[in-house]
């Protein structure tokens, strides 16, 4: 099984660090970035880390984890509300999913309580900024050590 992990980032996440502060701290994506490598190395995982504005890019790369990667984290951003484009090539790919938000979610507006790609995770990951995004590899390399033990 693959020890590379997919790590997607959905639209304006490449504003981190200037956009929002006071909701998205002031660590940028380039930052989270390295904070994820670092994590993942860690476990020995290694991480394909990438950002798109694009609904259909995240489509595209998530289909293409399914030869290059054994598992997704994803902070779909945006899309995490509207999008069944999204969570259909989730639910396609076959692999264990994390879904990471910085903000927590459910104290924010009620149109950000609905996550289409919740229904795709194995696991919710929100509200702990950028710290979130270690987290998520730290239970990434715990899905995927049981997925090779099982
Ligand atoms: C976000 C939360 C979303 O509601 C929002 O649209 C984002 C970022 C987060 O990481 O907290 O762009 O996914």
């Amino acid at each position: 099984m693959s020890r590379t992990v997919l790590v997607l980032n959905g639209p304006n996440l490449n504003l981190l660090g200037q956009r929002e502060p006071e909701i998205y701290g002031r660590t940028s994506l380039e930052d989270i970035r390295r904070l994820t490598e670092a994590r993942g190395q860690s476990h020995g995982l290694t991480v394909d880390f990438r950002q798109t504005n694009d609904e259909g890019g995240l489509v595209s790369a998530i289909q293409g984890a399914r030869t290059t990667a054994g598992g997704i984290v994803i902070n779909a951003a945006a899309y995490t509300h509207t999008s069944v484009a999204i969570l259909d090539a989730l639910l396609a790919c076959g692999l264990p999913v994390i879904e990471v938000h910085l903000s927590n979610i459910f104290k924010r507006e009620e149109f950000r309580h609905h996550s289409f790609v919740s229904r795709a995770a194995t696991g919710v990951i929100c509200g702990f900024g950028a710290n979130g995004y270690e987290l998520a590899m730290d239970a990434m390399a715990q899905l995927l050590s049981k997925a090779k033990t099982a």
